[in-house]
């Protein structure tokens, strides 16, 4: 098969559909939303809780299914694949943050960054020696041996966006990362975020905040399971300078 050309989408959902099942009751998150993001290319997704953003997130890692429509990673169906292809796939293609940041909490901070690499087959001592250069990237040098639970919220948050960006996925997928950082913290994760789209890689993000949407090279706005504005480069840079 040839390679696909440079411009092909990182990542493209096409008429997502998912719905939620509690009970007797069926909550449509998502009602047909379609999506790309390219290389290079930082793209906020921002919407009112329950809008439907974390459900976007995890079908586009494949760590939900759509009911409906297709998520097409780096070439690859991830919807028709198995949980464990799936699962390879994120290993070598995506680096994730989970709204909540997921942590293993028997291991260090270092650990964790580690751990992205050595499952897939990276010698340990290099592994460790990327895990510190990620770890000191987001300012927390100082904390490689401390284990999750002994780490402020905005250093746990920090050392998951390490662990996202320590393989240089070529796409970046980051669920509210600056949920629970102060703004020189935010700022900073923000910047290695934009820093991963500026060495390649496709970064969708998910946010709340105002500050994060100023990143972006695009918005994507989704209220009630669907897309309701879309603003290109022009819109991103407008908002940057008002
Ligand atoms: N596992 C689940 N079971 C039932 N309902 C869910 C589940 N996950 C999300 N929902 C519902 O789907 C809607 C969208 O949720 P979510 O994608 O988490 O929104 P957001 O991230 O924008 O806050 C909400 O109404 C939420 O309550
Ligand atoms: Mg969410």
């Amino acid at each position: 098969m040839p390679a696909a050309p440079a411009t092909a989408p990182a990542v493209e959902a096409v008429d997502l559909v998912r719905r939620h099942r509690q009970g007797d009751t069926v909550v449509a998150a998502l009602r047909g939303v379609s999506l790309t993001v390219a290389p290079g290319e930082l793209v906020a997704v921002v919407g009112p809780s329950g809008s439907g953003k974390s459900t976007l997130l995890h079908l586009l890692a494949g760590v939900d299914l759509p009911d409906a429509g297709s998520v097409v990673v780096a070439g690859v169906a991830v919807h028709l694949l198995s949980e464990d292809a799936r699962a390879a796939l994120r290993r070598r293609a995506i680096g994730l943050v989970f709204q909540g940041c997921n942590l293993v909490p028997l291991l260090t901070a270092l650990e964790n960054v580690a751990l992205p690499l050595l499952l897939d087959g990276t010698p340990r001592s290099q592994a460790q020696a990327r895990a510190r250069a990620a770890l000191a990237a987001v300012g927390l040098a100082a904390r490689a041996q401390h284990l999750p639970d002994r780490l402020s919220g905005g250093e746990a948050q920090r050392a998951a966006v390490a662990r996202a960006l320590v393989a240089a996925p070529p796409l970046v997928l980051a669920d509210e990362p600056t949920g629970s950082l102060d703004a020189a913290s935010a700022d900073g994760v923000l910047a290695l975020l934009r820093g991963a789209a500026a060495g390649g890689a496709a970064v969708l993000l998910v946010t709340h905040d105002p500050r994060a949407a100023a990143y972006a090279d695009r918005i994507v706005r989704l209220a009630d399971g669907l897309v309701v504005a879309a603003t290109g480069e022009a819109g991103a840079c407008a908002a940057l300078a008002s």
